[in-house]
């Protein structure tokens, strides 16, 4: 694109198959990176000074490097600030530059497009200073951002996905070890799609820091009956065993989390056996679970899911991410494609007012740099 700027670097959002609301309780998670991803354009500009630049606002701003914990309140620019602090805090190099930010992984959707912006902005800051790429570290970095300047408590499968994705292939992400395997995707006649619901989100974080707080209530309790060290090392015979011991919601959020762990190893066993029709089943149920026991849907996610599932050329479907708004993502049979996506936008209307959107894009390398 624009020849002033020294690399190109993108790293990708993300979808997550199966495995949601359990990263952050140690358990294994099957995500994906997207082709939607965020770009960076980036050359040293020889200051103690970052600035950025958007394809898409008319905002400019100027990040001093030594002053990088003040901008948690930007508007723009604060997820850029706390990916160079935490990089910093680590001991690397960040030099002055000029940064313009190409996103296309559309925000507030569920597709995790501020892993995006901070796994892309380490990246982007340890091309130029010729540092080594450590994917794992850089996620682990990028999750400090998130957790200090965007205030989410979150787990690490987000900049994870987004550092570590491959093209055409899955990871299955140890999330208490943080090690991933691939699978490769191969879905046969089905396809992946992606529709996002598109009801305007809000009070995410706060909800889902509650959400994990209550796992955490659970895990203390379970902790002094069973030999575990986060709730994912729960059998579901252990959870039955315990249960009573857990009161009402808490007990429900982690019913869900137990079942949630032993889904992600069937749907990983499906995809290797290419037994796509049980893969659907575990999407329909990991969703209902999602709805019923962890709460995390709301009526449009509901609505949607409900529209893809009695679908006849879906096998399966579910939110994907955080929830509280924001995607699905639905098996459909490569053949009835246009009928499915033109029936489910139809239904969707009708029932919740909302026109949704359907995204096209692939499964995808995480990150990448080019030098232009
Ligand atoms: C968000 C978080 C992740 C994960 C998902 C739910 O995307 O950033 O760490 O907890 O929600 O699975």
């Amino acid at each position: 694109m624009d020849k002033k700027y020294d690399y190109k670097v993108t790293a990708a959002g993300r979808i997550n198959i199966i495995g949601e609301h359990i990263d952050y309780c140690g358990g294994k998670v099957f995500p994906a990176a997207l082709s939607l991803n965020n770009a960076i354009y980036i050359r040293p500009n020889g200051t103690d000074k970052i600035n950025l630049k958007w394809t898409t606002l008319p905002d400019e701003v100027t990040l001093e490097i030594d002053k990088l914990e003040s901008y948690k309140n930007l508007k723009y620019g604060n997820y850029q600030a706390g990916a160079a602090l935490a990089w910093k805090r680590a001991g690397h190099k960040v030099l002055g530059c000029d940064m313009l930010y190409d996103c296309t992984v559309p925000f507030g959707s569920g597709l995790s497009s501020s892993a995006a912006i901070e796994v892309s902005t380490i990246v982007a800051l340890a091309t130029i200073a010729c540092e080594r790429l450590d994917l794992k570290e850089i996620a682990l970095l990028a999750q400090q951002a998130e957790r200090e300047f965007a205030g989410v408590n979150c787990g690490i499968m987000d900049q994870y996905a987004s550092a570590n994705g491959k093209k055409n292939h899955a990871l299955i992400l140890d999330c208490k070890a943080v090690t991933h395997e691939y699978v490769p995707l191969n879905l046969g006649d089905y396809a992946l799609v992606i529709i996002n619901c598109n009801k305007p989100h809000n009070l995410v974080e706060s909800k889902y820091n509650e959400r994990r707080a209550e796992t955490e209530t659970a895990l203390e309790i379970l902790k002094k009956v069973c030999d575990i060290s986060c709730l994912a090392d729960l059998t579901p015979a252990q959870f039955e065993k315990h249960k009573n011991l857990l009161g009402g919601k808490v007990r429900e959020r982690a019913e869900h989390v137990v079942y949630e762990c032993n889904r992600v190893k069937l749907a990983a066993d499906a995809m290797k056996r290419g037994d796509l029709v049980l893969l659907g089943k575990l999407l329909n149920e990991s969703h209902a679970s999602l709805r019923d026991k962890y709460e995390v849907t709301g009526k449009e996610l509901d609505a949607l899911a409900a529209a893809a599932q009695s679908h006849p050329d879906c096998i399966g479907s579910r939110m994907t991410g955080a929830g509280f708004g924001g995607c699905t993502i639905s098996l459909v049979k490569r053949s009835g494609l246009e009928r499915f996506k033109t029936a489910v936008a139809r239904e969707y209307r009708d029932k919740t007012g909302y026109d949704c959107k359907i995204y096209d894009a692939e499964i995808a390398d995480g990150v990448t740099v080019t030098k232009l």
